[in-house]
């Protein structure tokens, strides 16, 4: 087993685009929270749409952490 792993984990949120946590939060960082505009940069949303609560759950959270 390899404890010292240096890979960074990578949750995928959207299957359909492959876009990451790490993704949507980088996007609401730089201060962009519009749903409409995340899905257009990153696809999450575009395929089946099963990830929309979980998009806009996540953007809430990263919202809020980055205003604190
Ligand atoms: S999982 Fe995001 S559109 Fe299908």
């Amino acid at each position: 087993m390899n404890e010292g792993n240096t890979f960074k984990n990578q949750v995928i949120i959207c299957h359909c685009s492959g876009t990451t946590e790490e993704t949507i939060k980088a996007l609401v960082l730089n201060n962009i929270f519009d749903f409409e505009e995340i899905s257009r940069k990153t696809g999450v949303c575009s395929g089946c749409g099963s990830c929309e609560d979980l998009v806009l759950d996540l953007i809430m959270m990263a919202r809020s952490h980055s205003t604190n």
